[in-house]
């Protein structure tokens, strides 16, 4: 897959994975990585799906309507994808935590939903339930941040709260930053996921 990785400069500290929106770019979370953990390795990568022209990780039939098929099938692209990076550039495969927005977000949550020990943790802004029906491995110990808005007409608040249950139902630590800006990726809620990064992923002296 098209992606840009980054060596850090604290290779203890979990590499993280950016995933983003709709119609997005390999670039275009690289200042979030910056801000959540500047120390960090980074593997950024685009989607392999195009929709009239704009990347996305997995096909969809209309807005919020998952292609099921296919997400169950880039899902498994995604993480054997993540597989191989890590042997070619030697960081520690079990110690990724991902950050993604809107469609970046939901390829990372179907990734907690499908394959054990896939992630360490998770960022997730605004994110939606990726397919409802499966049986979700043991994701205990892993934590999850949701990035969510009130009045986002894409992720509703019920989808944050379905998708809030089905991964603490799973064994999740999941916490939910709530703002009133729709669908927008805010400074303020980056701000928080670092915040949370912080209490979850760095030793404290
Ligand atoms: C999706 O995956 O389709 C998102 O939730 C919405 C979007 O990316 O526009």
């Amino acid at each position: 897959m098209k992606h840009i990785y980054k060596q850090g400069t604290n290779e203890s500290a979990p590499v993280l994975v950016l995933l983003h929106g709709t119609g997005g770019t390999e670039n275009d979370l690289l200042p979030l990585a910056e801000i959540v953990s500047p120390e960090s390795s980074v593997i950024s990568i685009r989607g392999n799906v195009l929709e009239n022209g704009m990347p996305r990780y997995f096909r969809r039939l209309a807005e919020g309507v998952f292609d099921i098929e296919d997400l169950i099938f880039r899902t498994k692209e995604l993480n054997d994808f993540l597989d191989q990076a890590a042997a070619e550039y030697g960081f520690d495969r079990s110690n990724l935590v991902a950050i993604g927005y809107s469609n970046g977000a939901n390829i990372a949550g179907s990734l907690l939903f499908h394959f054990e020990g896939s992630l360490k943790g998770a960022i997730l802004h605004h994110p939606m339930v990726p397919l409802r029906g499966v049986k979700l491995p043991d994701l205990s110990g892993v934590p999850v941040f949701i990035a969510a808005g009130e009045n986002d007409p894409i992720c509703v608040p019920q989808e944050t709260e379905d998708l809030n249950k089905l991964l603490s139902d799973a064994g999740a630590d999941v916490s939910i930053h709530w703002e009133r800006f729709g669908h927008r990726l805010t400074a303020s809620e980056v701000d928080a996921a670092a915040a949370w990064y912080q209490s979850h992923f760095v030793a404290q002296p």
